[in-house]
């Protein structure tokens, strides 16, 4: 009696083990049906379960979706960021070093020419303030895991994310607010000149050999800049608003996993493209800063790398500008200048 009651005991215990054992033997058997797994995948697929709670999504207890995007946003979106952001850096630096600063070649003349009007430099700097506070935080929120967690440590980064995350959704009103501005504002100096345009992104603009190419007030190049700046900033805007204002359009929990990863590729693109305007405009090319700056360029400048412009300037009525051709006076960065002398 007492043996068996001992016997039963034991296999009692061993029961439990019996579908392990049969996954050994067969492992492409599928294993034993588990009724709560196949409760929860069914859902999973939204087939069981109902809720009183109304409005969109409300119905989905588990969603598939979000893994999925939580994965690519790691795997994918951030490393691939990085390496492109990465990249251009590196490109630039090596360009510089390569190339070194483009100097105003006959010097300044000490003459200043009119470029850009007390509103547009106001426009240029909030567009330009409000873009690098989006991008910073949003680059953060991004990367900030793997950057400044070692750095601040966990609640450190925390602290800090939390005022990047509210700072992107302010700011990025103001933006929202000032790129249809800087949108009309400068439209009528950045409408391509097939002839003018296309020549000048043939010699690549000679930033790698060869004469400069003819230009209008703005470049080639700088023309492709607002066009990427404006449309990637609509993009930009678009997403951010459907991801400040979740429910804004009752749009589902999809839609704004598509929206991020919009939001997050054109971030990139459109950063890799500023790290191009910020380098040009500041250590690249002598003289381009003052433009922005206090809205005049020295003339040298004007005639060496927007010739067109500066041959309408000269017939136009400005009698500050000079009517002669300008040449070596000698200087550069800013230093005083030797008189004009004629071409
Ligand atoms: C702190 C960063 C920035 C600096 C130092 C900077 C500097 C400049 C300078 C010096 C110019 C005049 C170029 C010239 O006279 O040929 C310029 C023009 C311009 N910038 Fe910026 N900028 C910055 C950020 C931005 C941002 C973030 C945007 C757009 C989102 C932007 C859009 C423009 C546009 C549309 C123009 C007029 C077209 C042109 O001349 O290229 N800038 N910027």
């Amino acid at each position: 009696m007492l043996w068996s009651l001992l016997l039963l005991f034991a296999l009692t215990l061993l029961l439990p083990l019996i579908p392990y054992a049969v996954a050994y033997v067969n492992p492409d058997a599928g294993g034993v049906p588990n009724p709560g797994s196949e409760l929860w995948r069914e859902v999973r697929h939204a087939n069981v379960g109902t809720t009183q709670v109304q409005g969109v999504d409300s119905g989905v207890l588990i969603s598939e979706y979000g893994e999925r995007w939580r994965q690519y946003r790691m795997q994918q979106l951030a490393p691939w960021g990085a390496m492109v952001l990465g990249a251009m850096v590196g490109i630039f630096i090596v360009y510089y070093l390569v190339r070194g600063k483009i100097r105003i070649e006959d010097g300044r003349s000490g003459k200043r020419v009119r470029r850009y009007t007390t509103t547009e430099m106001t426009v240029h700097w909030i567009l330009a303030s409000t873009f690098v506070l989006l991008a910073l935080s949003g680059l953060i929120l991004l990367y900030g895991r793997w950057l400044l967690i070692p750095l601040l440590g966990a609640s450190g980064f925390s602290v800090t994310a939390t005022v990047c995350k509210l700072l992107h959704n302010y700011v990025g009103l103001l933006f929202a607010a000032i790129v249809p501005i800087a949108f009309f504002l400068y439209l009528k100096d950045s409408l391509f000149n097939l002839k003018v345009d296309g020549r000048w992104f043939m010699r690549a603009g000679g930033y790698f050999g060869g004469e400069e190419p003819s230009s209008e007030k703005v470049n080639a190049g700088q023309k492709m800049w607002y066009w990427v700046a404006m449309l990637g900033g609509f993009v930009l805007i678009t997403s951010g608003l459907l991801l400040d204002f979740t429910n804004l359009f009752q749009q589902g929990r999809e839609w704004l996993m598509g929206a991020h990863v919009v939001h997050t590729i054109a971030s990139i693109g459109v950063i890799a493209f500023f790290i191009v305007h910020l380098y040009l405009a500041t250590v690249g090319v002598e003289g381009a800063l003052e433009s922005m700056v206090n809205g005049h360029v020295d003339a040298n400048w004007a005639r060496q790398h927007h010739d067109l412009w500066y041959q309408e300037l000269q017939a136009g009525q400005d009698s500050t500008v000079p009517k002669e051709g300008l040449k070596a006076g000698g200087t550069h960065a800013g230093g005083v200048a030797s008189p004009l002398v004629k071409d």
